[in-house]
């Protein structure tokens, strides 16, 4: 096994590696449940499951650890075109898991990572429905390939490349905390759902979209959302409804983006149920693989075309390989056998209850909103201007690392303000609680300097 002192590690890393999410000086080494631990010993409660919700099912849960170990031992790639029982296995638990009206009733390419199942969802519409559109929305993220990027509409990293033609934008999710047009709900009527069958219309040649693609809580580009943790309630129903009629009537396909919000981490297996959502093509990664690279892009059955069946169409060598779908068919398993998500919606209500008083009490905190274990907390300068508070954010975070806590910042769609909570689904309630504390007394340090 490889041994490295933290300095060797940072030096060698920085010398031969390009971090493009950014650097950080902890050398990471290994983890337990809600902990990992850096090469000097140090502990961190992982507020972030690392990256936006991977860890999921915890750090080396030991289903997870005997289910790879053991594949493994028997074989570790297959041409893709062979059938392998671990492919099968895996792909009749996503179907039994997925969202209605895919429930045993879908198909799915296996990727590795939630960009390909964004390409592969994409490809599959337009060559589904033979038009050649898409419209996403301000703010979202899909995916860091060249042609998902134009599906932002501004980000930093979108700087210097040219937008997949066709690609379209409409405003973000109802984000009643910021409405875009300055209205209240419920007197806007549900405007910002309205934008699309506005856009249909208008802003695109006539029955040339293939799909609208969207996350069910716009995650990297802020947790914009709902202004509380009860979705369920207007206007986030409403507004999914008028989604989904409009994409019926327009002849256009809806996918739900659920690579953030998927594997119980809302409260319910799926981003999308929450709000009763029925998507035509939902994609999943991050938590599918519990920390290993799995991806799906999941299609109601009947949509599926004779000749995607076997005929040759869309390769990614490394998707659904052997050691990869044990991976994934351990963290189903958990997500069912653990109920992830009832833990996921305990949790979260609990946290929720402690934090949302923030808004009163902390004078940086403008908005805390969220669903499940899908958390945001927005900072702000000042509460009646709501001027984005950038640099406490990326204060807070860095306190938080000091005193053994890593958390989300938002960076995609120019809002770095948002702080994002994804601890692992079964987190204990004694480490939800310290982590908790330690974020509070992070803010309280940050606010005191402003
Ligand atoms: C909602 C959403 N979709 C897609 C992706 C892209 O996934 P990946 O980085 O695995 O390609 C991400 C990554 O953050 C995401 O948050």
């Amino acid at each position: 096994m490889i041994k490295m002192t933290t300095e060797q590690a940072i030096e060698k890393s920085k010398k031969w590696c390009l971090h493009g999410w950014g650097f950080i000086p902890i050398a990471v080494d290994s983890a337990k449940g809600a902990v990992f631990k850096d090469l000097n010993g140090k502990e961190y409660l992982d507020f972030l499951s690392q990256t936006a919700g991977v860890l999921g099912i915890g750090h080396t849960h030991p289903k997870m650890v005997a289910y790879v170990k053991e594949q493994l031992e028997k074989i570790q790639h297959v041409l893709t075109g062979f059938v392998i029982p671990p492919r099968a296995e895996f792909g009749e638990k996503l179907a039994a898991v997925a969202p209605p009206p895919l429930t045993n009733n879908c198909m799915m390419y296996i990727a590795c990572g939630g960009s390909e199942a964004n390409e592969t969802a994409l490809k599959m519409a337009m060559l589904i429905t033979g038009k050649k559109e898409v419209i996403s929305q301000y703010h979202a993220y899909h995916g860091g390939t060249l042609a998902l990027m134009g599906l932002l509409a501004q980000a930093p990293h979108r700087k210097g490349f040219l937008r997949y033609p066709g690609f379209h934008n409409i405003p973000a999710t109802p984000y009643c905390y910021r409405c875009y047009q300055g209205k209240k709900y419920p007197d806007c009527d549900h405007e910002c759902a309205r934008q699309l069958e506005y856009h249909l219309k208008w802003g695109v040649e006539e029955d040339s979209v293939a799909a609208f693609i969207q996350e069910p809580i716009t995650g990297n580009g802020g947790h914009m959302g709902p202004n509380d943790n009860n979705h369920e309630k207007e206007p986030d129903k409403v507004y999914h409804k008028i989604i989904r009629e409009t994409c019926d009537k327009y002849n256009v396909l809806y996918i739900s983006d659920e690579v953030q919000c998927g594997m119980g981490r809302m409260g319910k297996n799926w981003g999308c149920m929450v709000y009763d959502m029925k998507p035509d093509i939902f994609t999943t990664a991050k938590a599918l693989g519990g920390g290993l690279p799995v991806s799906a892009a999941v299609i109601r059955k009947d949509l599926v075309p004779e000749k995607m069946k076997e005929a040759q169409w869309h390769i990614f060598t490394m998707g659904g390989s052997p050691i990869t779908m044990a991976a994934g068919i351990a963290a189903l398993e958990v997500l069912v056998e653990e109920n992830l998500a009832e833990k996921a919606k305990r949790q979260g209500e609990r946290i929720y209850k402690v934090i949302k008083e923030w808004e009163n009490t902390h004078k940086i905190v403008g908005e805390v909103r969220g669903e499940g274990l899908f958390i945001g907390i927005e900072l702000v300068k000042d509460k009646k201007t709501k001027e984005k508070a950038i640099d406490a954010a990326g204060a807070v975070f860095s306190k938080c690392l000091e005193k053994g806590l890593l958390l989300g910042v938002s960076a995609v769609g120019g809002w770095g303000n948002v702080l994002k909570l994804k601890p692992p689904l079964a987190i204990p309630d004694d480490q939800a609680d310290k982590g908790i504390a330690i974020i509070e007394e992070a803010i309280k340090e940050v606010e005191a300097k402003m």
